[in-house]
Formats: C-alpha cells, sequence, structure tokens
C-alpha cells in the first residue's frame, strides 16, 4: 500500500521532465521488492496519463485540416525512424533524452525504418517487436517554408497514435495524448525552425491496464518479459496508425464548427449552426454559405450562430433508399476583417437529414429505416490498424457489393477518411468508442471513457452518416457497479448530442443487465451454432427470436442484433454442413435469416449485423487459427461462399423496402423459367 502512495509521487514528477531521471532512479531503487514490477509497469503508463493536466494539447475544436484560400496542409507521413528501448531499461529513452537528438545519433541504439501510418506489429520479421509492450520511440525531420514565419499559425495533428503517445518538436514536448483511435493536435508555431530543418519525435507506448479505454492487464514472464493480457477478441496493434499532417491557419481562425438538421417539413429545411473563432475574433465578421453540389449558393447568413433555411433541400439518404444517396452539401465559413478582406475558410461537408426513434422504431427523414450490415475491424495483412486508401476503397466496394446499407465502428472509432466514405456514398454508422470488454468499474476509467466520448463526438457531431452513439461493446454489465456507472457515460453523451440515440452493445444475458435502461435503442450479440449450441443449427432461429422478444419486453426499445456468425476456414467443404466449413457459415446465416424475417414482423427488430465483415488478427490463442475467421471476406477482402448467400438477402431486403432493381448477376443462370400454370392431367 506504502507502494501505491509513492506512485502519485512518481506521476507528479513525470509531469516534469527534468525530474525523469529522478523518477527512473527511484524506480530502480524498488524494483527489488514484491510489487516493484507492477509500479515499473505503471509508471510507464502514468508517464502518458498527464493528458489530463497538460495544457499544451488543443481543447477546442478538432476540426480535419483541409486546405482552403488561407490554409495549407502538408503530409508528414512516410518513413520515419524507429527504436525500441532495452527490455531491461524501458525509460531509457527519457533517462537520455531521445527526444533532443534524431534517434540514429542516440549512441548503441538500433534505429529501423517504419512506415507512418501503420501498425509497428507485422512490419518486421521480428517477434520481439510484434509482441513488444510499453514504449516505442519514432522521429523523423521536416522543412517548414520560410515565408511561414510571417502571420501564421502552425499546427501538427495525428490522426491517431494507439495507444498513448508524447510528442516533440525540436526537443521541445508539445503534446501528450492517450486513447487510441482519436485525433489530437496542437499549435507548434513556437517551437519550429522556418526554413531550416525541424525534427519531430514521438514517443509511442501501447500498455494497456485496469483504468484504460480498452483495459487490459500486463504480467511478467519467467524471464522477465512482460506480457499483454486482454479479454478482448482483436489484436492489439499499435503505433502511429493514422496519417500526421502539419498545416497552417491564420492568427485569427476558425476553431469550430457545428452543424446539424432541426426538421424537415414541407420541402424546407432547418439547419442550425455555431461557428467559433479563437485568436482576435472582435474585429472579424463571419459570412455562412451553404453551396450544392453545382456550387449554387442555396442558403447563407452573416452570423456566426444561428438558423439557416433550406428550400426544396435534397436530402441525405442511405445507399438503397433512394437513387442518389448521401447527398452532401458545403458549408462554407469565412472569416472576414474590417475591410472585408478574408482571414480564414473552412468548408465542411454537411449532410441534411433527420434521426428521430420511438420505442419500436428509428427513422431517417422520418423513413423507418432497417439496418442491414457489419461488425467490422480495421486490420488487414502487414499494415495492422494502419490506414491504407486501397483497402479502404476496397472495402467499400465490397459493402455496396454485398448490399449492406450500415455497420458499426466495433469496437474503435475509425479514421476519419474511412467516415468520410461512409458520408459520400450513405453507409449509415454505429460510432463506437474503444470501451470494449470493460469490468472494473472505477471513477479513473469513468473520467476516460467519458473524455473518449468527447473526443469522439466532437470529431464526427457533423458526419450524417453517424446515426447512433455506441458507448460500449460488451461490458460486463452483469456487474451491480456497471448500472450506475453507464448511467453516467449515457448521461455524457446526451449533454454533448441529443440529435442521434445512444446504445450499449450487450453480451451478458437480458436478466441480469440494468444498464439498458438507460440507452435509446438495444442492441445484443449472441453466437447462437457456435460459442453456444455449435453443430445445433435447428434451433437457433427459435433461439434468436426468444432472444430478441426478450430484450423488447424488459426495455420497451428497438432491438438490433450486433453480431451473430462463426468461424469459416476458406476452402473447407463439408456435405451435410459441419462446424468451421463455408457450408456451415451459409447454414447458420441461414437459421438467423428465418428469425430476422420474423421478428420484422413483431414491429420492434431494426437491425442485423453480422460478424464480421473481414477475418482479422486476434491474440495468440489455441481456439484462434491465424486469427478470428468469421468474416464473410477473407483477411485480403475475396468473398467467402456466405458473402454471396448474404448478398442475395441484403439485395432481397432492399428491394422489399425500396424497390430497387436487382443487380444482374445476383443469381447465376440455372434454368428457364417455366409458366407456373400447368395442365393437370
Ligand atoms: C458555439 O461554440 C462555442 C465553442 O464550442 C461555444 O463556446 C459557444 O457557447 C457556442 N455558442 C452557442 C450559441 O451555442
Ligand atoms: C481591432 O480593432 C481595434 C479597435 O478598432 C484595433 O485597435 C485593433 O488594432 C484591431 N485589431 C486587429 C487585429 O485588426
Ligand atoms: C445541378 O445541375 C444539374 C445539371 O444542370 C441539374 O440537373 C441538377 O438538378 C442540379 N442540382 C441541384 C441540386 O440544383
Ligand atoms: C415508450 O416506452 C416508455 C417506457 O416503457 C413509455 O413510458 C412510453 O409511453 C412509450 N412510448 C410509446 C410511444 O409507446
Ligand atoms: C417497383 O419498380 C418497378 C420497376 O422498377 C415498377 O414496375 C413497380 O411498379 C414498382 N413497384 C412498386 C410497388 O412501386
Amino acid at each position: 500500500m506504502a507502494n501505491r502512495r509513492y506512485l502519485f509521487g512518481i506521476v507528479t514528477l513525470l509531469l516534469l521532465s527534468p525530474l525523469i531521471k529522478l523518477a527512473y532512479d527511484w524506480i530502480h531503487l524498488t524494483e527489488t521488492n514484491d510489487c516493484g514490477n507492477m509500479i515499473q509497469i505503471s509508471v510507464i503508463i502514468s508517464s502518458f496519463c498527464v493528458q489530463l493536466c497538460l495544457s499544451s494539447i488543443h481543447r477546442g475544436g478538432i476540426l480535419f485540416p483541409r486546405e482552403s484560400e488561407t490554409r495549407q496542409v502538408v503530409s508528414l507521413d512516410g518513413i520515419w525512424n524507429f527504436a525500441v528501448p532495452d527490455t531491461n531499461n524501458p525509460l531509457m529513452g527519457f533517462q537520455h533524452h531521445w527526444y533532443k537528438t534524431d534517434l540514429r545519433e542516440v549512441p548503441k541504439l538500433e534505429v529501423i525504418q517504419m512506415p507512418v501510418p501503420a501498425s509497428y506489429n507485422d512490419v518486421t520479421t521480428n517477434w520481439k517487436i510484434r509482441d513488444h509492450v510499453g514504449l516505442v520511440w519514432y522521429d523523423r525531420t521536416f522543412y517548414v517554408p520560410r515565408h511561414w514565419s510571417d502571420v501564421e499559425r502552425i499546427w501538427v495533428r495525428f490522426g491517431s497514435v494507439s495507444y498513448a503517445a508524447q510528442v516533440w518538436v525540436n526537443g521541445h514536448l508539445v503534446m501528450s495524448h492517450e486513447i487510441g483511435h482519436l485525433p489530437f493536435l496542437s499549435e507548434v508555431t513556437q517551437y519550429l525552425k522556418f526554413g531550416k530543418e525541424n525534427r519531430m519525435t514521438v514517443a509511442c507506448d501501447n500498455t494497456l491496464l485496469a483504468d484504460t479505454v480498452p483495459q487490459g492487464r500486463v504480467s511478467e514472464l519467467e524471464n522477465g518479459r512482460l506480457h499483454q493480457d486482454y479479454t478482448f477478441d482483436f489484436f492489439n496493434y499499435a503505433g502511429i496508425d493514422r496519417p500526421v499532417y502539419m498545416y497552417t491557419t491564420p492568427k485569427t481562425y476558425i476553431d469550430d464548427i457545428t452543424v446539424f438538421t432541426i426538421d424537415v417539413r414541407e420541402s424546407q429545411a432547418l439547419l442550425q449552426y455555431n461557428v467559433s473563432v479563437l485568436g482576435d475574433a472582435g474585429n472579424t465578421t463571419c459570412r455562412i454559405s451553404l453551396l450544392d453540389k453545382n456550387k449554387t449558393v442555396v442558403a447563407g447568413s452573416e452570423e456566426s450562430f444561428g438558423t439557416l433555411t433550406v428550400e426544396h433541400p435534397r436530402l441525405w439518404w442511405p445507399y438503397l433508399m433512394h437513387p442518389e444517396p448521401g447527398y452532401l452539401y458545403s458549408f462554407q465559413a469565412e472569416l472576414l476583417d474590417d475591410n472585408g478582406d478574408l482571414v480564414d475558410k473552412y468548408t465542411l461537408p454537411i449532410g441534411i437529414r433527420t434521426i428521430t426513434w420511438t420505442n419500436t422504431s428509428l427513422y431517417i427523414n422520418k423513413q423507418p429505416v432497417y439496418l442491414h450490415g457489419f461488425g467490422r475491424h480495421e486490420d488487414s495483412d502487414i499494415r495492422g490498424k494502419g490506414f491504407d486508401a486501397p483497402l479502404v476503397l476496397r472495402d467499400y466496394d465490397l459493402i455496396q457489393w454485398v448490399g449492406a446499407n450500415a455497420y458499426r465502428t466495433s469496437h474503435y472509432p475509425y479514421a476519419e477518411e474511412i467516415m468520410d466514405l461512409a458520408d459520400q456514398r450513405g453507409i449509415m454508422i454505429i460510432d463506437e468508442c474503444p470501451s470494449v470488454n470493460t469490468e472494473f468499474f472505477s471513477d479513473t476509467l469513468l473520467v476516460k471513457h467519458k473524455v473518449s466520448l468527447s473526443e469522439l463526438i466532437k470529431r464526427d457531431k457533423n458526419r450524417p452518416a453517424v446515426i447512433i452513439w455506441s458507448a460500449s461493446n460488451e461490458p460486463r454489465t452483469q456487474y451491480s457497479a456497471a448500472k450506475n456507472y453507464f448511467k453516467k457515460v449515457i448521461d455524457h453523451i446526451k449533454s454533448l448530442d441529443v440529435s442521434r440515440p445512444t446504445t450499449i452493445v450487450e453480451a451478458q444475458n437480458v436478466n441480469v443487465v440494468e444498464s439498458s435502461y438507460y440507452v435509446d435503442i438495444i442492441s445484443f450479440n449472441r453466437y447462437n451454432g457456435w460459442y453456444q449450441n455449435e453443430g445445433n443449427l435447428d434451433i437457433v432461429a427459435s433461439l434468436v427470436m426468444k432472444e430478441a422478444k426478450a430484450w423488447h419486453e424488459k426495455f420497451n426499445k428497438p432491438v438490433i442484433m450486433q453480431e451473430y456468425g462463426g468461424d469459416t476456414l476458406e476452402g473447407l467443404h463439408f456435405a451435410p454442413s459441419y462446424i468451421w466449413s463455408e457450408e456451415y457459415q451459409v447454414s447458420l446465416l441461414s437459421s438467423h435469416f428465418q428469425a430476422f424475417d420474423q421478428l420484422r414482423e413483431e414491429g420492434f427488430f431494426i437491425g442485423e449485423f453480422i460478424w464480421n465483415f473481414a477475418d482479422f488478427k486476434t491474440a495468440q490463442t489455441y481456439t484462434r487459427v491465424g486469427g478470428n475467421k468469421k468474416g464473410i471476406f477473407t483477411r485480403s477482402r475475396q468473398p467467402k461462399a456466405s458473402a454471396h448467400h448474404l448478398r442475395r438477402r441484403y439485395w432481397g431486403l432492399a428491394q422489399q423496402y425500396a424497390n430497387i432493381s436487382l443487380p444482374e448477376d445476383l443469381f447465376s443462370y440455372t434454368v428457364a423459367v417455366k409458366s407456373q400454370e400447368r395442365d393437370e392431367l
């Protein structure tokens, strides 16, 4: 217990980087005691918990960097330098001030090349990098043009670093951020050398503990190596996994924009907006213009806050519900000075659409929607969770090919570039924060869980594709502490956005769950025919129906089945169908389809999401052959038999509710269809 008290002292010391060496020495002094190792680990992670205390990180908006007449964006992606500290001395980078020189100049340090963006784990053939627990270091050099020194602010923005990061520019600590899959940024103007070479250093820590989002546990193996445990079923990829940008804004600049549709009625849409300006805002005025796809101004205003009325709006519709899904307008905000000259300009794509819900249904633009799609992962060979444009475009092609209209960002926020495509193509998103399998409900965790939602909502609040906020996946809501915890989490979401419904994706038994009283939509995961009743597909439909009805009866809310499915090894065939074969996955899907169709008749069942879109990597375990194989596509994005099967259902559903014409290749030719009438002999 004494150790615990000291730990807080250490955290405070680490806030003051000159004292890090002292902290480091202290750790070594205590290393020999019983809990020595735990302390060491906690200190590593605690060195990043400064996020909540440091003021250097930007606390305002987190608008995506976009070029305009007043802004320039430079990518810092590419090949960076990369180094892993000696496992016997994980804090050596801090001790020896690695951020003060190029990593390549650190004596005896092995520095390799690492692509950004990418998870670092699977890039090399070195298992020690793949399975590394703790800190790794990145750096690179870059130039700042001489003419940027005059008037502008210069920012650096990371799309995400998993799990925690500290960033130095020319040896100055400029930002610290904890929680992966979310962007963070900071102004760095004062630390830059204009017209000269500059250096950026990033320390990245993948350690998951009881108070990180998501949670994990670290233990020490017999040989002293650290081992990371986690209960969630996907690989804990880490690194600078999304694009890094340096960009400019004027001194007085548009910091954030919020736009949402209040109502659409009688061929008029009413939008509410707020443009917040930082810097010397007093002398500027704001000019708002809403442009359609033809660049025609359809509404405008001279106020930074207010409403816009759009006559005969083109609404944002989901894919397959409308001939022109995903219609986007450009919300153009211009900041003008006393003379009417342009100071700053930011253009945000927005969609005009409403979301409403009742105890049984979800409506987009007052039309009921039925969601049919997937749970997914950001995951692929070699790059792990690293953003990769060809992969993302292939995924959207497959999503549209299979006729899905929605997916959930299981189990963390996806890259903004991925979300942009959902807005553009009309794919509805259940937007999930990084809370997965949460089981120890502490106050520290609650604070971080709320921070992850604040950052997510700040990032995605303007996206028409986002239709539901998911507060958590499979939390252990059978524990009584979960009830109050999730009440606070849902209250927090509602304090930030009342325009969208909320959900918690449950895996516990309906009878023990209490937290779902607070959400708007019930979500449940259940693996009938897989984790239970494997092989007994003939009882699956009735089990699914019983459970879905029980959720609705208990909570009187619309119900979505968020996960169901079974692992399938591509190319494995058995007749009759047998577990792990392609035939078994097809039969398992079919038995669920029967239940879903009957449930839709009941009037409260609003969506089906197969687990998973594609095969993905997990931690090493004897239950997983090369990862989780529940994809209807392989990890290299080729269809299994189930993909063709699911495609016929999803298009069939859309044909029922939207009378769309089916793709020509949905059914391969088999035999000429003869007239149904025949002469009875
Ligand atoms: C507009 O947004 C800013 C920044 O979030 C906030 O401080 C301000 O209160 C908002 N204005 C209105 C009228 O909501
Ligand atoms: C803003 O207006 C005040 C008073 O008119 C003036 O003194 C100040 O220089 C102006 N600031 C800028 C940045 O134009
Ligand atoms: C844009 O222009 C095209 C061609 O002139 C026209 O058919 C279409 O209706 C216009 N769209 C809008 C939103 O005005
Ligand atoms: C929805 O459910 C709540 C709680 O069960 C109930 O109070 C309310 O009347 C219901 N609303 C409708 C429209 O049925
Ligand atoms: C469905 O579409 C077809 C042509 O695509 C049309 O002939 C038919 O009348 C439509 N049915 C309904 C119910 O709208």
